[in-house]
């Protein structure tokens, strides 16, 4: 499973920002837009191609247009604080929902909710910000490829060691891109340095 860490300077500006405790709400999600924007064209950058033959006012040409249609996945509540920036820059783009949840004391994640389009023939991008245990990354990606989901990727903010050996062990062929790849998992299985809770920052719970 290939994994691919974001190397842009603006994207570690932004992770600093993102880590910073002081960080407001506001700020957190104007942020975390920012970031997922870097995301999402890192991720897509091997879309399938097509030629399509179009008239320019000049003279006639083959260009070349996106093969297939694509999907993104945010694993709720946290996930949809990932999705605006894929909207923006693709804007046919189709949109399901995961609702995964952590259980505070044994960290694993309950699943509250899915609604899914056809995911068949798409590329279909998971997306959460933290992969801490990897449990909700990998649940995720079992409920899309039951929906039929075959070329996928999963991307997050941050990722935990121990999350991306979890993923590559259950969904090997995945590719995952993230913005960092922090240092460990603490005893409440949070991530280390990490930014705390995505969710809580984002919605100021
Ligand atoms: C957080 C985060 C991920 C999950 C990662 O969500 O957004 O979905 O934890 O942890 P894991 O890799 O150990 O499964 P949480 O369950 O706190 O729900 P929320 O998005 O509603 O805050
Ligand atoms: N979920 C979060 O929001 N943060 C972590 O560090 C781990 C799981």
């Amino acid at each position: 499973m290939p994994l691919h860490v974001l190397s842009h300077p603006l994207g570690t500006h932004v992770l600093t920002h993102l880590r910073d405790k002081t960080t407001k709400p506001a700020l957190f999600r104007t942020l975390s837009y920012q970031i997922s924007l870097l995301l999402a064209l890192e991720a897509t950058r091997d879309l399938a191609m097509e030629d399509k033959t179009i008239e320019t006012p000049l003279e006639t040409i083959t260009g070349r247009v996106f093969a297939k249609p694509l999907a993104v996945v945010p694993i709720l509540r946290a996930g949809l604080g990932m999705v605006q920036p894929f909207q923006d820059i693709f804007p046919d783009v189709s949109v399901g929902y995961v609702g995964l949840e952590r259980d505070h004391t044994t960290a694993v994640a309950r699943s509250y909710y899915c609604k899914l389009p056809p995911l068949e023939g798409k590329r279909t991008v998971v997306v959460d910000p933290m992969l801490a245990t990897g449990g909700s990354g990998a649940q995720a990606l079992d409920v899309v490829k039951a929906a039929g989901a075959k070329d996928l990727v999963f991307v997050c903010i941050v990722a935990s060691p121990e999350g991306v050996a979890v993923l590559k062990a259950a969904h090997p062929e995945v590719p995952v891109y993230a913005g960092a790849l922090d240092r460990e998992l603490n005893a409440k299985k949070y991530i280390l340095p990490g930014l705390g809770d995505f969710g809580d920052r984002l919605y100021g719970t």
